[in-house]
C-alpha cells in the first residue's frame, strides 16, 4: 500500500530532488505539488526549471502545480519552501490537519518542534506530543540547516569522548542557494565569505538542539560550544566542512575512526528505504573526501569524513563532506517521515 504525499515549494531546488527521490519510493507517491502564485496553474514541467540529471517521470510532468494553500493536498506534506513564506504557509497546513516534514528554518528552534537526525536524535520525535497544545489538528517536524546535519552526524560519535568545543569552516556548494542562485559572475573561480539568513548561527545553535537529550518532554541541549565560519564556493552539489573539536578524553584516531564507521541509529535498526547501510564512512585516503568522487555515495546520504589528525591548538581536526540537497535536504525529510512512519506516527 503506498501513501499518497505532497510537495509543498514543489518547483525549488530542493522541491525537485523530493520529486526525483520519490519518483520509485515504495511507500510514498507524490499526488499533489504546491507552490507560489507564479507556478500555479501550469503543469509542473512548464512551471519547474528542472535541473536534476535524473528524468522527470511522466506522472509528476503533467501534475498541475496548485497554490500553497491547505484543503486539497494529502495527509503528509514535505516542505522545500523558501523560508520567508514557509513559517505561515507551514503552520497554516499543521492547522489544517497535515503532517508537515519541513526543511526550512521557521520552526526548527521551536521548543516543541523536533529538529530530527533519524540516525543522531530518533527520540526527539517525543516533542511532538506538546504540539497538542498549539492550535493544530497536524504536526511540523523539521530538519537541519544541510551544513548542520554533516556537521552534527560527524560530532554525534564523538560525544562518548566528552565533545568540549568546535570549530567549523565550510565550503558550500552553489545548489545551496536555490535556483538560480549566486550569478556566475560572482561564484566562478570566487570564494566568498558570506551566507544569508544567518547561517553561522544556525550551525552555533541548531547543532547543540540536535546533539541535545529529551528530559521530562524539551530538549536540553548538548553544552559543545561551536564557532562556525561559512563560505560559498563554486561546487554543484555537496557543502564540505573543515572542523576541529575538542574532547574530555583522549582517544587514539583509531578509536575516532572505529566510531565513526560502527555509528548506526534507528534507520538502520528498522531497515528504513532511504537509510545508509553505514551514515558515516571514513575515507582512509589523503586526498578525500571531495565533492565530485564521493557525494552521491550511497544515493547521497552517506556523510563521507577524511583527514582526521591532530590539531595543535584544539585536540583533533578532519574533513567531512555530505549532499545538502539530499542527505542536506530532501533525503533528510523523507527519511524522517519514513521513521514516523514506522513509529506509527503518521
Ligand atoms: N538548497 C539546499 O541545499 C537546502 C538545504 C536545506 C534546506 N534548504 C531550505 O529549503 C527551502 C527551499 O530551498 P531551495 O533551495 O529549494 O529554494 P528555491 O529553489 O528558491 O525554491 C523555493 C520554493 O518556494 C516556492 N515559493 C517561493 N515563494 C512562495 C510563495 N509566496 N508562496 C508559495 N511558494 C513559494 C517557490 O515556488 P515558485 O517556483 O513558484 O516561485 C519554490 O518552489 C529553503 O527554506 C531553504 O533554506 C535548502
Amino acid at each position: 500500500m503506498t501513501m499518497e504525499v505532497g510537495i509543498l515549494g514543489a518547483t525549488g531546488m530542493v522541491g525537485q530532488q523530493f520529486v526525483a527521490l520519490l519518483a520509485n519510493h515504495p511507500w510514498f507517491k507524490v499526488a499533489w505539488l504546491g507552490a507560489s502564485e507564479r507556478s500555479a496553474g501550469k503543469a509542473y514541467r512548464d512551471a519547474a526549471a528542472w535541473r536534476l540529471p535524473a528524468p522527470l517521470s511522466d506522472d509528476v510532468a503533467k501534475l498541475g502545480v496548485d497554490a500553497a494553500t491547505p484543503g486539497r493536498a494529502p495527509k503528509l506534506v514535505f516542505s522545500g519552501l523558501d523560508s520567508s513564506v514557509a513559517g505561515e504557509i507551514e503552520g497554516a497546513f499543521a492547522q489544517a490537519g497535515h503532517i508537515v516534514v519541513s526543511n526550512s528554518r521557521n520552526y526548527r528552534m521551536e521548543a516543541d518542534v523536533p529538529l530530527l537526525i533519524p540516525e543522531v536524535n530518533a527520540d526527539h520525535l517525543a516533542l511532538l506530543k506538546a504540539q497538542a497544545a498549539r492550535n493544530w489538528k497536524g504536526r511540523i517536524v523539521t530538519n537541519p540547516n544541510c551544513v548542520v546535519v554533516v556537521y552534527a552526524m560527524a560530532l554525534a560519535p564523538l560525544r562518548q569522548f566528552g565533545l568540549k568545543s568546535s570549530i567549523i569552516t565550510t565550503l558550500q556548494a552553489i545548489s545551496g542557494a536555490g535556483y538560480p542562485g549566486v550569478p556566475s559572475w560572482d561564484i566562478l573561480g570566487n570564494v566568498i565569505p558570506f551566507i544569508g539568513g544567518g547561517e553561522e548561527q544556525k550551525i552555533e545553535t541548531e547543532t547543540n538542539k540536535i546533539l541535545g537529550t529529551v528530559k521530562n518532554g524539551a530538549v536540553q541541549d548538548h553544552e559543545v560550544k561551536i564557532s562556525a565560519a561559512v563560505t560559498r564556493v563554486g561546487v554543484h552539489n555537496g557543502h564540505t566542512g573543515s572542523i576541529a573539536v575538542s574532547l574530555d578524553q583522549k582517544p587514539d584516531v583509531d578509536a575516532i575512526v572505529a566510531a565513526w564507521n560502527g555509528f548506526r541509529g534507528r534507520p538502520q535498526a528498522l531497515g528504513l528505504p532511504s537509510a545508509p547501510a553505514q551514515p558515516i564512512v571514513y575515507l582512509t585516503e589523503q586526498n578525500r573526501p571531495q565533492p565530485s568522487l564521493d557525494v552521491n555515495r550511497d544515493g547521497g546520504m552517506t556523510i563521507t569524513i577524511g583527514r582526521l589528525r591532530a590539531c595543535p591548538v584544539l585536540d583533533f581536526k578532519f574533513v567531512a563532506l555530505g549532499h545538502n540537497t539530499i542527505r542536506g535536504a530532501a533525503g533528510a525529510a523523507i527519511l524522517n517521515a519514513e521513521l514516523m512512519h514506522r513509529e506509527g506516527l503518521l
